[in-house]
C-alpha cells in the first residue's frame, strides 16, 4: 500500500506528508518539481525515513509518471501540485495553464492507464483525490449563502480558472472512464511552512522586519480561513470514506475580512514579540487593489460534516496563535525562503502598487 502525492514539498502537501507519516506507516511517494514554492526543508524531519520517497519531477512528464506507477503501484493519488498564487497568475498565467490544466490532464491519463491494468478488487479500491479550491465558485455578495458543492462555477482569476478547468477534467475522467475520483474544494489555509507571498505569512515576516504591511484596496474582502492541519484531517477523511465521484467543500466556518486578519496578526506579535517602536499596526499600508479581486468567499462545510463526521479542530484563535509562534520559532526557515527569487517577486508585485 502506497500513496502517490504530488506537490508534497509545498505548503499544504508537506503538511499532509508530515501529518500522514505521523499517523500511518503507509509509505508516500512524493513527486514535486521543486518550483519556487517547493521546499525540501519542510520535510527535513523525514530524512532517512524509508516511508518517504522523494522524486523531483513534473506532473506533466508522462514517462516519469508511468515509471512511478509501475515501480510503486500506488493505491491512491493525492494531487496537490499546482501553481497556487493568484497574484502570480495575474502577472504570468502561462505556468498556471501548464501545471494546473495540462499537468492535471497528464496525471489523470497516467492514473487511468495504471488503474485500467489493476485487478478488479484493486481497481475498486483505487482513488484519485484532487485537491482544489473554493475560488472556482467565484465571488459572493455580502449576504449570499456560503458556497455549497452545487454552486455554479464562476472563476474570476487565471488561477481560479485553471483550477476550475482541472476540476472539470477530474469530473469528466470519472463520468467518461469511471476513474474513481474524489474532489475537495477548500478555503484559505494558514499554518506552518506557508510561503510568505500569501497574506498571513507575508504580514508576519514583514512586521518582524519592520516593513510595510500591504493591504489591497479597502481590506474588506472576506475569506474563510482554515488551519492547515484541519485541511489535512479533512483530506484523510475524504480519502478513507468519501463517496467516489463526489465533491466535498472544506472550510473553517470562519469568515473574516482581511483587515481583521492583519490586526489579529499584529496583536499577537505585539504580545509575543513587541517591537519597541509601537504597535505593529503602525506598519499597515493600503495599496492598489488586486485586479478582479474577489470580494467574498464563504464555505458551507455541512456535507463533509454530515457524511463523514469531519469538523475543524482548531478555532481561528488557536490556529493563528500556533502559526505566529511557529514563524517566531523558525526564523531560519523564513530566512532561507527569502532568496533572490523571492525578492524579485516582491519587487514585481509591490513596487508599482
Ligand atoms: P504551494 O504553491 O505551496 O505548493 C505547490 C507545490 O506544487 C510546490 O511544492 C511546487 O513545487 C509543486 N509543483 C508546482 N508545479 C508542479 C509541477 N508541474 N509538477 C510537480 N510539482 C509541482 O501550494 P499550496 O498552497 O500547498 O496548495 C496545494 C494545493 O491546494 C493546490 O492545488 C492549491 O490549488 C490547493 N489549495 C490551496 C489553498 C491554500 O490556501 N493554500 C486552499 C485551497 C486549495
Ligand atoms: O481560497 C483558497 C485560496 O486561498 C487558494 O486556492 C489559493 O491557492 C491561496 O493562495 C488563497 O488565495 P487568496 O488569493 O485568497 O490568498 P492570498 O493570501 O494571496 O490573499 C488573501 C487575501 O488577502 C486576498 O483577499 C488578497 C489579500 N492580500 C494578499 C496579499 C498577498 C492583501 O491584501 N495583501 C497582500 O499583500
Amino acid at each position: 500500500m502506497t500513496l502517490l502525492i504530488t506537490g508534497g514539498a509545498g505548503f499544504i502537501g508537506s503538511n499532509f506528508v508530515l501529518d500522514w507519516l505521523a499517523q500511518s506507516d503507509e509509505p508516500v511517494v512524493n513527486l514535486d518539481a521543486l518550483t519556487y514554492a517547493g521546499n525540501l526543508q519542510n520535510l527535513a524531519s523525514l530524512q532517512g525515513d524509508a516511508r518517504h520517497v522523494f522524486v523531483q519531477g513534473d506532473i506533466g512528464d508522462r514517462a516519469l509518471l508511468d515509471r512511478l506507477f509501475a515501480q510503486h503501484r500506488p493505491r491512491a493519488v493525492l494531487h496537490f501540485a499546482a501553481e497556487s498564487h493568484v497574484d502570480r497568475s495575474i502577472h504570468g498565467p502561462g505556468a498556471f495553464i501548464k501545471t494546473n490544466v495540462e499537468g492535471t490532464f497528464t496525471l489523470l491519463e497516467a492514473s487511468r492507464a495504471h488503474w485500467n491494468a489493476l485487478a478488479d478488487e484493486d481497481k475498486a479500491a483505487f482513488r484519485f483525490h484532487h485537491v482544489s479550491t473554493d475560488e472556482v465558485y467565484g465571488s459572493l455578495a455580502p449576504d449570499a449563502p456560503a458556497f455549497t458543492e452545487t454552486h455554479p462555477y464562476e472563476p474570476n482569476s487565471p488561477y481560479s480558472a485553471s483550477k476550475a478547468a482541472s476540476d472539470h477534467l477530474v469530473r469528466a475522467w470519472h463520468h467518461t472512464y469511471g476513474l474513481p475520483v474524489l474532489t475537495t474544494n477548500c478555503s484559505n489555509n494558514y499554518g506552518p511552512y506557508h510561503f510568505p507571498e500569501k497574506l498571513i505569512p507575508l504580514m508576519i515576516v514583514n512586521a518582524l522586519a519592520g516593513k510595510p504591511l500591504p493591504i489591497y484596496g479597502d481590506g474588506l474582502q472576506v475569506r474563510d480561513w482554515l488551519y492547515v492541519g484541519d485541511h489535512c484531517s479533512a483530506i484523510r477523511a475524504v480519502l478513507a470514506r468519501g463517496r467516489v465521484g463526489e465533491v466535498y467543500n472544506i472550510g473553517g466556518w470562519n469568515e473574516m475580512p482581511n483587515r481583521d486578519i492583519v490586526h489579529r496578526v499584529c496583536a499577537l506579535l505585539d504580545e509575543l514579540r513587541p517591537s519597541g517602536e509601537g504597535p505593529y499596526t503602525r506598519l499597515i499600508t493600503f495599496v492598489k487593489d488586486r485586479p478582479g479581486h474577489d470580494r467574498r468567499y464563504a464555505i458551507d462545510a455541512g456535507k463533509i460534516e454530515r457524511e463523514l463526521g469531519w469538523r475543524p479542530a482548531e478555532t481561528f484563535e488557536t490556529g493563528i496563535r500556533k502559526t505566529v509562534q511557529w514563524y517566531l520559532d523558525h526564523a531560519d526557515w523564513v530566512a532561507n525562503v527569502q532568496s533572490g527569487g523571492y525578492r524579485d517577486w516582491l519587487a514585481t508585485n509591490y513596487s508599482s502598487r
